[in-house]
């Protein structure tokens, strides 16, 4: 990406009569602040989510990618590459996290690894003193989660999460309609993915890496196993030891904006049940179906996961994952698509108002990279903070832990563990394969 100067980042932004008229500091716009500094930032995981946010965040006038760090060799050579022809510049590669954090001229590091690099990844980044952006879930434990927190916050480090709801003005002005009120008390809370993919995921036998990739090094501190192409690349989100599969895919983002709408962080207790249930013979190890059931004292959650149609209750409009809160007066549902309100009625008349859809009009993935660039000069907590990453991360995983132990499990917020079952707090911390460590603080 050629270097914006800061005349050509206000064009952009639409504002460049106004921007020769008024100095900077008088534009009341938070999406025009003014960069203090060239951040120069880094990416580990450059296949997928990981090289999304990168360019996302490269949209920032000041910004420009100095490293990148991947295990699977001709993958990064082709990202080098993709850099080069888009920047000019081309940025520096590796295929161990820990010598590229050694590179004193990065500022800040994306980590869009698979789910069971991220607490490491992430706490060597902060004691390194860098910023981070994190994908979500944050960790495959909750253990690891809390690890994060303390890792953020002990290095005093600007950390965001890929949570990128958090930071979607549609998202945000839905919540900020349900918090009026004007619902009533909302008593019940469901959010679903129904998702159309994953049906033909067969079993395929074991066999070599493909070549240039340092398998060992993807598996890190998981469990040693012979390669087999479904647990790579994409496809690792469906077995236990890298992910959760949809439940700490879809539900993190989804759960999310149930803990942001109802100002809630953890639940009381969960049950769940499910398996299996579609394709049983496929390679998954991670139920294609599964209900989860959530109580918070003053509301109750019901999560649901399927492989069918891709539809959104409610929300006829597009069929993404959704939530739907439900309220004495009437129903407010919404998904990355739209959302509206559907009053419910009494003797014939409505309890409120009909809001037809309002859709989506921004590129929220854009507004939460900006919204990290920003809080990395001002210093402050971005908009999906590292804490609220783990209470996301660990509802998520608390439902997948009542659906292994197959049992009604009561979550005890203060010391952070499941008060009534012993075998189910085995789920919270994993075993690492040496010579990988859980940070230690
Ligand atoms: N926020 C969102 O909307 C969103 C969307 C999709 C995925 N995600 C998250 O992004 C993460 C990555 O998912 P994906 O689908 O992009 O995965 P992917 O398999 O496409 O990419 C992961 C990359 O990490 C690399 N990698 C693995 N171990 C590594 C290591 N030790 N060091 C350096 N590189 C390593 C892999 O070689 C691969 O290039 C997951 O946590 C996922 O949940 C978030």
């Amino acid at each position: 990406m050629a270097m914006q100067n800061r005349r050509t980042f206000l064009k952009d932004l639409g504002v460049a009569s106004l921007a020769t008229a008024l100095p900077l500091s008088q534009l009341n716009a938070k999406s025009i602040s003014t960069p203090h500094k060239e951040v120069n930032i880094g990416l580990i995981g450059v296949r997928g989510m990981g090289w999304a946010n990168l360019n996302s965040f490269l949209k920032n006038a000041g910004t420009a990618c100095v490293a990148l760090c991947d295990v699977d060799s001709q993958l990064l050579e082709e990202r080098a590459q993709e850099l080069e022809t888009k920047t000019g510049k081309r940025p520096k590669t590796f295929s161990d996290h820990r010598e590229f954090l050694k590179l004193k001229s990065l500022h800040a590091v994306i980590i869009g690894t698979p789910d069971h690099w991220h607490c490491i990844q992430m706490t060597d980044a902060c004691a390194a003193g860098k910023d981070v952006y994190v994908e979500k879930p944050i960790a495959n434990s909750i253990a690891e989660a809390n690890l994060m927190v303390q890792a953020a916050r002990k290095y005093n480090r600007v950390v965001q999460v890929g949570q990128w709801q958090r930071s979607d003005p549609h998202w945000i002005e839905a919540l900020a309609y349900l918090k009026t009120g004007v619902l009533g008390r909302i008593r019940q809370v469901k959010a679903w993915a129904d998702v159309n993919y994953g049906k033909g995921f067969d079993v395929v036998p074991d066999s070599m890496p493909p070549a240039g990739v340092d398998y060992d090094r993807w598996l890190g501190p998981a469990k040693k196993r012979p390669f087999n192409q479904n647990r790579f690349h994409g496809s690792f989100r469906y077995f236990w030891d890298y992910a959760g599969g949809l439940m700490t895919d879809w539900g993190v983002h989804m759960l999310d904006m149930v803990l942001a709408g109802m100002d809630v962080t953890t639940p009381k207790s969960v049950m769940a049940i499910g398996g299996k249930l579609a394709f049983p013979d496929n390679a998954a190890e991670t139920p294609d179906t599964l209900t989860t059931v959530y109580d918070f004292g003053d509301f109750s959650l019901v999560w649901e996961q399927f492989i069918a149609m891709g539809t959104s209750p409610y929300l006829e409009e597009s069929g993404e994952p959704g939530v739907a809160f439900i309220g004495e007066k009437g129903i407010l549902a919404i998904n990355r698509a739209s959302w509206k309100v559907l009053p419910l009625q009494e003797d014939g008349k409505y309890l409120t108002e009909v809001l037809p859809p309002r859709r989506s009009y921004i590129n929220g993935l854009d507004e939460h990279t900006r919204n990290f660039f920003e809080c990395i000069q001002s210093r402050k907590d971005p908009n999906c903070t590292i804490e609220i990453g783990r209470d996301a991360a660990l509802v998520a995983h608390l439902g997948n832990i009542a659906y292994r132990t197959g049992k009604k499990l009561e979550w005890d917020a203060m010391q952070s563990q499941i008060s009534n079952d012993a075998e189910a707090n085995s789920y919270l911390s994993p075993i690492y394969r040496a010579p990988w460590k859980l940070w230690e603080g």
